[in-house]
């Protein structure tokens, strides 16, 4: 009996049907898929959508579009980008050993080969524990008078000014972070080594073409030459140590020189290269956008001010004098200036994503994620999604009274490569802030607004505002 050419079409088309149904089912499928989404044109893929406008907008529309996790194609790397806390998580921490660092090569020689950013495994981990050790609150808690000296220096140096507030916290965090670093140095040796790294800076987003002339070039010269700067600073601590038989300077640099763990003049170099640059524009950016928000937000500002206004007073009765300085204690009796910093990091998201690279074939949910593939959590769509933080635009610093929930809120990352300067990055913001607040007010000074990308998230311009002491004022 022959069977009708429509009843076998059907039955195959049922069996496919059914296979469908019942894979769909069986935790592990048999064929594993890529995750949704477009790869655009060959090589050059989709970096132009991403790069021609805000690249938040790329990333929000591709979610809107595919999911959390979808595919996509940029700057020659195919790529999976994850943005919901779960894939976050398993990116970032459950399954960080399948998920490696990954830079382009011409980042990694400017900053250094060696640095901690680009490592996994044992020398990883001695790394951070170095680190982790010199910025653990213990240890900065003694560099508070330091901090708070700089903030002082920074701000009377602005007073009266129309200035470009993000060159400014650019000054600022970078003298905390060669303060936390090298301790109190001889200041002539700190200030060759500025001038060295402002050159590295230059040349660092530019094309790494390395003939002579070019910013790559001379980005790569003052690379050498900081190296040997910092050489410079090891030995004399070396023969100091050998004079007195006891260091004890609390700093990065004294934790690195550490006899049991202690690093190779090269890996020093390239870890404190390193840690300049983590340390710099990312906290020069939040500083950024709170005087910002402050501005925009008077009830906030206000309320702020009144916080350190209090602490100021109860300062000055306790020490008698005209004015004691900030301690630890004092930084932990600021609650909300430090929902103002949550809010801000939340908002600006200056970090909106981060790199990984699948080491191996990695599934998930279903997906493969094959090796060798970028992978970037999207801090930026979680900390803006609507389930994990209403009415995710507004800045409302109240929404910090209630914890976050785990992996939804992420300004320094998770897991192993997780921000180990985080308490420092706090710590100085609120002592800056303090000041700031008691002492000065400011007004953003014209109308544009708008985000720049350097790569990190900025005001437009920096944020061009007039800086005047209250004193003046009276
Ligand atoms: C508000 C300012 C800051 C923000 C938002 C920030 C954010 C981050 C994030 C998100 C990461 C993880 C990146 C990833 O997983 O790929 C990170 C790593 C890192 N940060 Fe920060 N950071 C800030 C300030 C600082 C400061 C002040 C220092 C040093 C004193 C610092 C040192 C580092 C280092 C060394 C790493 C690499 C850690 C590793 O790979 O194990 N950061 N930062
Ligand atoms: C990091 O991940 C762990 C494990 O999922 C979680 O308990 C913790 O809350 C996460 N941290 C953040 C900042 O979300």
């Amino acid at each position: 009996m022959a069977i009708p050419p429509v009843l076998l079409i059907l039955s195959v088309l049922l069996f496919f049907l059914l296979r469908y149904i019942t894979q769909k089912k069986r935790p592990p499928p048999a064929t594993k898929h890529l995750p949704p989404g477009s790869m655009g044109w060959p090589y050059i893929g989709e970096t132009f959508q991403l790069y021609s406008n805000n690249p938040n907008n790329f990333f929000a529309e591709k979610q809107r579009k595919y999911g959390a996790v979808f595919k996509t194609h940029i700057l020659g790397c195919p790529c999976v980008m994850v943005s919901s806390p779960e894939a976050a998580r398993f990116v970032l921490v459950t399954k960080a050993n399948l998920f490696k660092p990954t830079f382009p090569a011409s980042k990694e020689r400017m900053l250094g080969p060696q640095a901690i950013f680009f490592q996994g495994g044992d020398y990883h981990a001695r790394l951070r524990r170095l680190v982790l050790r010199a910025f653990m609150p213990e240890a900065i808690r003694r560099k508070i008078a330091g901090v708070e000296e700089i903030a002082v220096r920074v701000l009377s140096s602005c007073d009266g000014r129309f200035i470009n507030t993000f060159q400014e916290m650019k000054t600022y965090a970078l003298n905390v972070a060669l303060l936390s670093i090298f301790g109190k140095e001889e200041q002539s040796c700190i200030e060759e080594l500025k001038q060295c790294y402002y050159i590295l800076e230059k040349g660092y987003n530019s094309m790494p073409m390395n003939l002579p002339g070019t910013l790559f070039h001379k980005a790569m010269k003052a690379r050498k030459q900081l190296g040997f700067l910092v050489a410079k600073i090891i030995s004399s601590r070396r023969d100091s140590e050998a004079k007195t038989d006891q260091f004890d300077a609390g700093d990065l640099l004294a934790s690195f020189m550490e006899s049991k763990e202690a690093l190779s003049d090269d890996q020093i170099a390239d870890n404190i290269i390193g840690v300049i640059f983590a340390a710099r524009d990312t906290t020069a950016s939040v500083l950024t956008w709170i005087l910002k928000y402050l501005a925009e937000n008077p009830s906030i500002l206000q309320a702020v001010t009144e916080e350190q206004e209090e602490i100021r007073r109860s300062k000055g009765k306790i020490e008698g004098d005209e004015e004691g300085g900030l301690n630890w204690a004092d930084t932990k009796r600021m609650p909300v200036t430090c929902r103002v910093i949550q809010e801000t990091m939340r908002v600006a998201s200056i970090l909106s994503f981060t790199f990984r690279e699948a080491v191996e074939d990695v599934e998930y949910e279903g997906y493969l994620i094959p090796k060798g593939w970028k992978v970037l959590p999207l801090f930026r769509n979680i900390h803006h999604s609507p389930e994990n933080f209403p009415d995710p635009a507004k800045f409302d610093p109240s929404r910090f009274e209630k914890s976050p929930k785990p992996n939804t809120y992420m300004p320094f990352g998770n897991g192993t490569h997780a921000c180990p300067g985080n308490e420092l990055a706090k710590l100085e913001i609120l002592v800056f802030l303090h000041h700031l607040t008691t002492k000065y007010k400011w007004s953003i000074s014209g109308s544009k607004s708008g985000i720049q990308f350097g790569p990190f998230a900025l005001p437009l311009d920096g944020l061009p505002i007039k800086i005047d002491s209250l004193a003046e004022k009276n």
